[in-house]
């Protein structure tokens, strides 16, 4: 099912008073102020999640860990798992964000199957996807991001791709605060649709979620999802702030 969701990105930010505060802050906005179907996620770090989980039950917010390990359990000093997120009862796992490719070597074979460790243990992966600034710049870029796609998800079922989630997020609008046009958001979203329907059929596209991240703030966030194809927002530096964060997801009411 098309969802309108909005998701934050806290990185690797936060202390645990900063986490507890932050938390209590957007969840009493957002049950106060925020109306309709637009579903609201906080992706902190995994450390802290077992204890925003308390502040979170019961409301309207929901909590995604940043990364996941591919094998569901073993000797993989410091990672964490599917069955370890799924057991504290989160719903959503960022999969494949671009610093987790760029600094941790992640590659579109690990991030199929870490696709299929979220899967299979009913959490939903937030599958990240987005060129760099040399590829907008000097390359055919929306082949580039329809290949990402094309090698971490299309082996998977219909049922499965079903549950999955799409980020499209330009590395170059990433932390700079140069924000894609909306209708360079709009022409990807578009591409990456019709990309999913040739393969999946068109209704499966046209169910797809596909969120925009990269700089978005409570100044452009209206206007992005505003576009046809933009569903919602995964939002990083603007959702360490609850007012804004809580106005970035009123855009999307
Ligand atoms: P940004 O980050 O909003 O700070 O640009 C987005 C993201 O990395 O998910």
């Amino acid at each position: 099912m098309r969802k309108r969701i909005v998701a934050g990105n806290w990185k690797m930010n936060k202390t645990l008073d900063e986490a507890l505060a932050l938390t209590t802050e957007v969840v009493g906005m957002i049950n106060d102020e925020v109306r309709g179907e637009v579903g609201v996620v906080l992706c902190p770090p995994s450390v802290y999640l077992p204890l925003l989980g308390k502040l979170t039950e019961g409301s309207r917010v929901g909590l995604g860990a940043q990364n996941c390990h591919q094998k569901a359990s073993g000797a993989y000093t410091g990672e964490v798992s599917t069955p370890m997120l799924a057991s504290l009862g989160i719903g959503y796992v960022l999969v494949g964000h671009s610093e987790r490719r760029q600094y941790f070597g992640e590659n579109d074979a690990l991030l199929a199957e870490k696709t299929k460790a979220a899967l299979a243990e009913g959490l939903v992966p937030i599958f990240c996807c987005g060129e760099s600034l040399d590829e907008r710049q000097n390359q055919d870029y929306e082949a580039i991001v329809k290949a990402q796609l094309t090698a971490s998800l299309f082996d998977l079922n219909a049922e499965e791709f079903g549950n999955v989630v799409i980020a499209y997020e330009p590395i170059w609008a990433i932390g700079t605060g140069l924000t894609a046009s909306s209708q360079q958001a709009q022409d990807m979203h578009a591409a990456l649709r019709a990309h999913i329907a040739a393969h999946y059929g068109s209704t499966i596209a046209d169910d797809t979620t596909i969120l925009y991240g990269g700089s978005c703030n409570e100044k452009n966030a209206a206007e992005l999802f505003a576009c046809p194809d933009v569903d919602g927002g995964l939002i990083g530096g603007a959702s360490l702030k609850s007012r804004e964060f809580t106005n970035i997801v009123k855009a999307r009411m």
